[in-house]
């Protein structure tokens, strides 16, 4: 099964109660979404491999050390997805980024896809899949099925807030993919919006609605 982490350190969750504050306008969410990003970026980055090299300081050599093994893409899930990109992007500007655009269908709260762009040597990358909310799960599971059609193999899901339906769905359709989250949520309401949540996050991050 594919492990699940709450990145519940203090900075984080001070930052996410600001944004499910429904008071908290765009401008302030969109700011504190970036900075999420960050701080999770950090904390889903602990495990990445290092080589060695040799470097010089003022005073002498000695050992310094870079980011080694696969090279690193996102994938943000439009819209909400986007609001990630450039909190993830400050700490590891090297990534290429792939869009793949997808909404929940209000009715029948399956996702619709309608659009794909990815890297073209996103199978060799190690692919963060980003999306604010996973409620359902359907959106996540469609995303990575679509980026495992494209070979890609070394998958993690960030998200900032969770369900713990949809990361039972995710960890039950994909057991390989590890889910990182800042919270893990109450549960769904009827129309299948996270409770307590923070509302709909695409809207809140562009003023939709
Ligand atoms: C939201 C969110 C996820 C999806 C989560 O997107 O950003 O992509 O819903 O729901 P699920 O886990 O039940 O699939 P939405 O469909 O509102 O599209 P938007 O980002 O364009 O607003
Ligand atoms: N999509 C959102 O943006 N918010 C939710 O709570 C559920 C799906």
């Amino acid at each position: 099964m594919g492990k699940l982490t709450v990145l519940d350190h203090p900075l984080i969750k001070h930052k996410l109660s600001i944004i499910r504050d429904k008071n908290t306008g765009t401008n302030e969410f969109r700011k504190v979404v970036t900075e999420i990003s960050q701080l999770m970026c950090y904390e889903v980055c602990r495990d990445l491999e290092l080589e060695t090299y040799e470097i010089e300081t003022p005073i002498e050599k000695t050992v310094g050390y870079k980011l080694a093994g696969k090279k690193m893409g996102l994938v943000p899930i439009l819209r909400a997805g986007l609001g990630m990109v450039d909190g993830m992007l400050s700490l590891i500007p090297s990534a290429k980024v792939g869009h793949i655009g997808m909404y929940r269908d209000e009715e029948s709260l399956k996702p619709v896809p309608y659009y794909a762009k990815l890297p073209s040597d996103v199978e060799d990358r190690k692919i963060f899949v980003l999306d604010p909310m996973l409620a359902t799960g359907g959106s996540a599971i469609d995303a990575i099925s679509e980026l495992k059609k494209q070979g890609c193999q070394d998958i993690r899901l960030i998200n900032i807030v969770a369900a713990p339906e949809g990361v039972k769905a995710v960890q039950d359709a994909h057991p390989d993919v590890a889910i990182y989250v800042a919270a893990l949520d109450k549960g769904l309401n009827e129309d299948a919006y996270i409770i307590p949540g923070l509302g709909d996050a695409g809207d809140r991050l562009f003023g939709t609605k």
